[in-house]
């Protein structure tokens, strides 16, 4: 019997505002590369961890309460050890890993709360495996806030308001890294989904191997 693995682990990342649909199409990509029977998993940040449940508790209770930079601290924590538990082992054993936020979201979100991008990339690169691709959805400030209140039937949290978005948006627009693959988030979730799938089914392409069991 034969079987197609890939030759190496690949990194995809989703990213941008909230209301973007960052999570739908997270979640279709996903139900895509395994309907395919390509070894995929999904994660997300914030995690789980202590960490990340801290960063969500103080989502809710306002973010006065604590000092941009610790704030950071949270963020950097619940990233190593989502990296040295979830995903080095997942890429290691030659998965795609697709990632619903990463250190983009660190970089463009603590950046506009005042602290420096280029210090935050940097610390964040020294662990943090560099993804195959970060695909950027785009979509205008005021959309993703009135997605938010019409379809989570909630007001935006804290982290939502619209000026503070703007100034993330912005942060999401000067990233420039050869990985970075913008994508236009208007018009229908399926829509945006092939938008995506066409640029990692050519990542995928070449990067299987035939094995003979
Ligand atoms: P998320 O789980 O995407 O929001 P949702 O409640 O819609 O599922 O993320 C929670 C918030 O955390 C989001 O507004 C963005 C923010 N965030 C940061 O500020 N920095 C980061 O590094 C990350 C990963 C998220």
């Amino acid at each position: 019997m034969t079987s197609r693995v890939l030759t190496k682990g690949i990194l995809i990342v989703i990213e941008g505002i909230d209301g973007a649909g960052k999570s739908t199409q997270a979640k279709l990509l996903y139900n895509d590369l395994d309907r395919r029977n390509i070894p995929v998993i999904f994660s997300r940040e914030p995690t789980d961890s202590e960490y990340g449940q801290k960063i969500r508790v103080l989502a809710q209770k306002g973010r006065e309460s604590i000092q941009p930079e610790e704030e950071y601290r949270l963020f950097v924590n619940d990233r190593k050890v989502h990296v040295h538990t979830l995903i080095n082992p997942a890429l290691k054993a030659g998965k795609v890993v697709i990632l619903d936020r990463y250190f983009f979201s660190t970089i463009a979100y603590q950046g506009a709360l005042g602290l420096d991008p280029e210090k935050i990339r940097a610390e964040n690169e020294i662990f943090c495996p560099l993804p195959d691709a970060a695909f950027i959805i785009d979509i205008p400030t005021k959309i993703g806030i009135d997605r938010i209140k019409n379809q989570r039937n909630e007001t935006p949290n804290l982290f939502e308001k619209e000026q503070y978005l703007e100034n993330v948006s912005r942060i999401f627009d000067s990233l420039n890294d050869e990985f970075i693959v913008r994508i236009d988030g208007k018009g229908g979730v399926e829509e945006v989904h092939n938008r995506i799938r066409i640029h990692v089914d050519a990542l995928l392409e070449n990067q299987f191997q035939t094995v003979i069991e």
